[in-house]
């Protein structure tokens, strides 16, 4: 795992979205696996800038989607479908059949997570995962005590995941208490992993997630297992987390880094 600090939230997004292009570019059918959320809003408004202004085409690539929520139809304004489709399907070339998120309509749900798992494959794993980091530690909706080894199911939601995604319903009464999520097996399984996780609000759980014991309390924490993961945050994110100058450095000196690193101005 690689932690990489940039001085705003801005500046990280960009980061992340910098590394979406590289790899698009690089690998024009690309499987993407993306995350919702208000942190991810900020990647999707760049990744479509993008495809307007930089030729950045999504025609080949495939998606899978993290997570959908249980029993909230897919035309819902809050459902994980229409955060995409608003944030960033609507806007770029990538056909609807190559979208895909986990069916939380389906009548059998197990069903449905084992077709998404078996989909995943088909297509030849994720190369690429987005993520970003629950306030109870969860990546996707793994919430604490999911199994390390976890592949897409149905997750009843925790009371901190409730009053955080809550105020995202016209009326939050609403918001279901149950989702469909890839499990942190099928996530460990990506090829590449980036996180990203910005503002104060996050760094406890960022450092714990990062810096301490891989435990099923923080999912997140599995990523420490990962070969291939970077965590992206900005500076507000870093409060808790002791190695700091040690990320620093890595950024401002290891060559992979060499090509997202501001130009020194003349
Ligand atoms: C949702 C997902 C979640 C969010 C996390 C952070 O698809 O993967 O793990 O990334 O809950 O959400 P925000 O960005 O709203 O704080």
């Amino acid at each position: 795992m690689e932690v990489i600090i940039q001085p705003t939230a801005d500046a990280a997004a960009e980061l992340v979205t910098a590394l979406i292009d590289q790899a698009l570019r690089a690998k024009p059918d690309l499987v993407l696996g993306l995350a919702t959320g208000r942190t991810m809003e900020a990647v999707y408004a760049r990744l479509v800038r993008r495809h307007r202004e930089q030729g950045l085409s999504f025609k080949r690539c495939r998606t899978f989607n993290l997570d959908e929520y249980v029993g909230l139809p897919v035309g819902d304004p809050a459902s994980y479908r229409s955060y995409m489709n608003h944030n960033l399907f609507a806007h770029v070339d990538i056909p609807f059949a190559h979208t895909h998120l986990p069916d939380g309509m389906a009548a059998d749900l197990a069903a449905a997570c084992d077709e998404y798992e078996r989909c995943i494959s088909k297509c030849g794993g994720i190369d690429f995962q987005l993520l970003g980091i629950g306030n109870d530690g969860h990546i996707g909706f793994n919430e604490p005590l999911s199994a390390l080894q976890s592949r897409t199911r149905e997750k009843a939601l925790t009371p901190a995941t409730v009053k955080q995604n809550s105020p995202l319903f016209a009326d939050p009464s609403r918001m279901p208490r149950r989702a469909l999520t890839m499990g942190i097996g099928t996530i460990l399984d990506a090829r590449r992993c980036v996180m990203l996780v910005t503002g104060a609000g996050k760094a406890s759980v960022l450092a714990q997630a990062v810096e301490g014991p891989i435990t099923a309390m923080i999912s997140a924490s599995a990523l420490q297992l990962h070969p291939h993961c970077t965590v992206v945050v900005d500076e507000a994110a870093t409060a808790d987390l002791k190695a700091t100058d040690y990320y620093r450095w890595i950024f401002e000196n290891e060559p992979e880094w060499a090509p997202f690193r501001a130009k020194p101005k003349n």
